[in-house]
């Protein structure tokens, strides 16, 4: 019985290794690996090694991935590991069927039919017939021992293939399944003739598809073996073998373009080099990169288009951000790409490049907003919306949050520094200096309404969270998010019972106290909670009125996408905080008249 491909190298790539065996055995990290007592034979002193995607005891010998980890330590079937991790990983285990079983032993097969079809691709790039080839390939710099590491041969003439091949025992219809032939409706003839060609292989090294470069300029320039039973383009990478023992060694991972600044950057010594295959790096070939490295840096081609490249990778991984998944971004000069960046100005200079990489929370802003026109109020709101959109993807709403306002600062920043054109999309003033004392007060403010109102918390926590709280009023927000935690409906009462009794008590009556100044009324036990919110706001937006506009924004989204009570209760707060803002002349004065 056999599962269809690919399901499994999407369960191991979904199933961290060293979570599932430190759940059974103490770990502690060992370099870039963890290690510990090998659950498998008695010892004391640990050499059982494990890495993202593998373990090995270095003292019994026993080796495997988290499949036959679970077999072995637990004394399951094959079948019983798999679903067990598939239900851990919230995947679905597919029905074995027949036509899985036949895939599994097609798939076997092709890889002997791809490794026969290699034999031959070099073969003939060292006779007669390769010559033009293989001067190309040395007119770009590389070597034989460069050739041979990677494979690289050359395709001859049409029909020379299949006869070759059909002379070794293998039909016509292999090179097809292979993805070496055309069907025989589509004429039956090679896919690749005339061409420099590059193995594709998997993590294991082997030969799973080829890429073939044309040696003049025939189009298309590079021409990738289509999908088969051995070759999934999403789930495969160019260098994937390589790279990764590469990188357990301590190599930089890092993602590039195209097959020959793959092969540049390995020559330039960067053995963490791999590329997706012609196509948009997918969400699978992110796992896999994640499995070698917490954040792998991008390194696309200078131009436009690489840009574009980058920016949709980024975005990708927006949806599966965490700590231990996020990239690195290197930025290459424009109409550069590795390949010729190493050739101009060497592995140092490629080095500058990558040691340049910033992370992918620097670097989002610009990629979001290049090329995008900003002049018009239109343009600057569809811009917001993306940034909006980019953060929102992210499932972490803490670190959401964290990206959301960065972002925006950013936008509202790059907004201002537009000489002679207003910011068209903060149409809230800058309040003139602050008096002296105004800040403390403010923030007084801010917390008083939060006690005497703590439902409101349900709106204002991110907001809340980010201010810059002196000591005492720090110490009253923690213990307010505490009791916010504990107490399913928190009421003023329960609220300040719950600071006295931790301490703050003290400090909560001067924050609820009349002086320096009276609270305003929306700071009152009486007002309503439209009122309290929509004075938290406005108060919030004197302190921030950039981040005021962001909120608002915000919430006007949340609104069109859940039209619901909530969400329309805070827009209407946040309205009526920036139509306040718009009128009032910033004075703590007002705040008290507004009672
Ligand atoms: P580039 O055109 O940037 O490749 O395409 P390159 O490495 O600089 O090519 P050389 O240096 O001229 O040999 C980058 C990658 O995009 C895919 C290939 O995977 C290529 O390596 N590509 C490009 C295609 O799949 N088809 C094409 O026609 C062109
Ligand atoms: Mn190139």
């Amino acid at each position: 019985m056999a599962l269809p491909g690919g399901f499994l190298d999407e369960l191991r790539a979904r199933t961290p290794l060293p979570a599932l065996i430190g759940r059974r055995v103490r770990l502690a990290r060992s370099g870039r690996q963890w290690k510990g007592c090998c659950p498998f034979h008695g010892e004391k002193t640990p050499s059982f090694y494990v890495y993202d995607d593998h373990f090995h005891c270095f003292g019994c010998g026993v080796h495997g991935d988290a499949i036959s980890f679970l077999m072995q330590n637990q004394g399951l079937a094959f079948i019983e590991a798999v679903g067990q991790l598939a239900a851990e990983a919230g995947m679905e285990v597919p029905k074995p069927t027949p036509e899985a079983s036949a895939e599994a032993r097609a798939r076997l097969d092709l890889t002997d039919v791809l490794a026969a079809a290699e034999a031959a691709f070099t073969r003939h790039l060292f006779r007669p017939e390769g010559a033009r080839a293989l001067a190309y390939l040395h007119g770009r710099r590389l070597d034989e021992a460069t050739i041979r590491r990677f494979g690289l041969g050359f395709a001859p003439g049409r029909g020379e293939l299949a006869a070759e091949l059909a002379a070794a025992g293998i039909e016509p219809a292999r090179l097809v399944e292979a993805g070496l032939l055309k069907p025989p409706e589509e004429g039956g003839r090679e896919l690749f003739f005339e061409r420099v060609m590059f193995p594709i292989r998997d993590r294991q090294g082997r030969v799973i598809s080829f890429g073939g470069r044309t040696l003049g300029d025939g189009q298309p320039k590079y021409l990738n073996g289509p999908e088969t039973a051995a070759f999934a383009k999403r789930r495969s990478l160019y260098g994937l073998d390589l790279a990764r023992t590469a990188v357990r060694q301590g190599a930089a991972l890092v993602v590039v373009e195209g097959y020959m600044d793959v092969i540049a950057l390995h020559r330039g010594g960067f053995a963490g080099a791999l590329a997706p295959l012609g196509t948009a790096v997918s969400t699978e070939q992110l796992d896999l990169l994640w499995q070698l490295s917490p954040a792998p840096v991008l390194c696309f081609d200078g131009d436009a288009a690489g840009g574009r490249a980058v920016a949709r990778a980024a975005e990708l991984a927006l949806t599966q951000l965490g700590p231990e998944r996020t990239l690195r971004i290197a930025r290459l000069p424009a109409g550069e790409d590795p390949d010729t960046l190493i050739a101009r100005a060497g592995p140092a200079g490629m080095q500058r490049v990558l040691e340049a990489a910033v992370p992918l929370s620097e670097a989002l802003f610009d990629l979001l907003s290049e090329g995008q026109p900003r002049h018009t109020p239109e343009q600057r709101a569809a811009l917001r919306a993306r940034l909006e959109a980019a953060a929102a993807r992210i499932p972490d709403r803490a670190l959401a949050g964290e990206y959301r306002r960065s972002l925006l600062d950013r936008f509202f920043a790059s907004g201002r520094t537009r000489r002679g054109q207003p910011a068209a999309a903060a149409p809230v003033a800058c309040p003139p200096p602050e008096p002296a004392g105004a800040r403390g007060e403010r923030l007084r403010i801010l917390t008083a309404i939060l006690l005497r109102h703590p439902a409101l918390l349900a709106d204002v926590e991110e907001a809340y969270q980010t201010l810059d709280l002196p000591l005492s009023l720090s110490r009253i927000r923690d213990a307010v998010m505490h009791a916010a935690d504990r107490h399913e409906a928190l009421d003023s009462r329960l609220l300040i019972d719950h600071l006295t009794s931790t301490g703050s008590g003290e400090d909560a009556g001067l924050v609820l106290s009349a002086s320096p100044l009276p609270l305003p009324a929306c700071a009152g036990e009486a007002a309503l909670p439209a009122e309290a919110l929509a004075g938290w706001w406005h108060i919030f937006g004197l302190l921030n009125s950039g981040r005021l506009e962001a909120e608002f924004s915000a919430a006007c989204s949340d609104w069109a996408a859940q039209p619901n009570e909530a969400n329309e209760r805070r827009v209407q707060a946040l309205a009526e905080a920036r139509r306040r803002l718009t009128e009032t002349d910033f004075g703590l004065v007002e705040l008290r008249a507004g009672a």
